[in-house]
């Protein structure tokens, strides 16, 4: 059998479970067990025979994603800005959106300047692991309450190169945190979805994210509340916030954020859907 019969057999199996996209995750289970990268896929994929023992492994990884495993738990790993990361059933597997939140941030930051940043809820280390990695000058306190996960951060931190210096991990419970430490930014992606809501999301294998996670609390707004007292107490005068949030909840977050307090800015994702908010302490 050749490379290309294994996709296009692993490409019908995950049809017939109505997987919405069969061919890209045929291809993105293939590349795994081939160890090989798109090009090479495409090159060799009529010509090249699979080995036996890689196609009862990549009929295996079909079964079990079938079965309704997610794609991303399979083969353990996911591309963050440019970043490949270590992922498990202990982390939140990072999006696309909070891609763009960190570009949001990029763009903010000046590469002349040096920055002391707090991160709230760090799971993978997706946002520091990009943040230290684009910006030569920055200290980062990435805070994170599930000890597990924080594990998986720190492999990631490990695997590319970024020392304690530069990110420095912590498990602390954002609602515990007494700290009265001064950040020129504070960035997150918190839990954000009403507590019911991840219930239901978890029991219909929607998604396959840490249950803490995902759960906001009964409104799903609980970590935006506690963000205010946050940067009231954290932030640097001239410093900001920004973090992001569920589709929907930008009228909310705003009523929080009192604006005599505070200059508040917002943006859409690529889908025009409310996704992040900047805030800064009026001056
Ligand atoms: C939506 S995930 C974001 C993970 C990662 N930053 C990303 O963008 O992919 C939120 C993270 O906050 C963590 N978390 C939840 N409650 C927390 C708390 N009270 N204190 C600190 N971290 C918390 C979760 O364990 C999870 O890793």
């Amino acid at each position: 059998m050749t490379i290309n019969d294994a996709y296009n057999k692993g490409k019908k199996l995950l049809q017939q479970s109505n997987i919405v996209n069969p061919s890209l995750e045929s291809e993105i289970l293939l590349l795994h067990v081939l160890n090989i990268d798109k090009k090479q896929f495409i090159l060799y994929r009529k010509q090249s025979k699979i080995p036996f023992l890689k196609l009862l492994k990549f009929l295996f990884l079909i079964k079990k994603r079938q079965k309704g495993k997610n794609l991303f738990h399979l083969i353990k790993k996911v591309n963050f800005y440019g970043l490949d990361l270590i992922v498990d059933k202990n982390v939140l597997i990072p999006r696309p959106e909070t891609e763009e939140l960190v570009e949001i941030l990029l763009k903010k930051m000046d590469q002349n300047k040096k920055y002391s940043i707090l991160e709230i809820g760090t799971g993978s280390g997706c946002i520091p692991a990009v943040i230290a990695k684009n910006h030569g000058n920055i200290r980062i306190d990435a805070i994170e309450k599930n000890k597990k996960a924080l594990k998986i951060a720190k492999k990631n931190l490990q695997l590319h190169y970024i020392g304690n210096q530069k990110v420095n991990l912590l498990n602390i419970d954002i609602f515990k945190f007494n700290s009265s430490k001064k950040y020129d930014i504070i960035i997150s992606n918190p839990p954000y979805i009403a507590s019911d809501e991840t219930k239901i999301l978890l029991k219909n294998k929607t998604v396959s994210d840490p249950y803490i996670s995902l759960n906001g609390g009964t409104d799903g707004l609980d970590f935006y509340r506690l963000f205010k007292n946050i940067c009231i107490k954290n932030l640097n005068k001239r410093g900001f916030m920004i973090f992001e949030h569920g589709m929907g909840q930008r009228s909310k977050i705003l009523e929080i954020f009192n604006d005599e307090i505070f200059n508040i800015e917002f943006y859409n994702d690529m889908s025009d859907i409310d996704r992040v908010i900047i805030v800064k302490r009026k001056l």
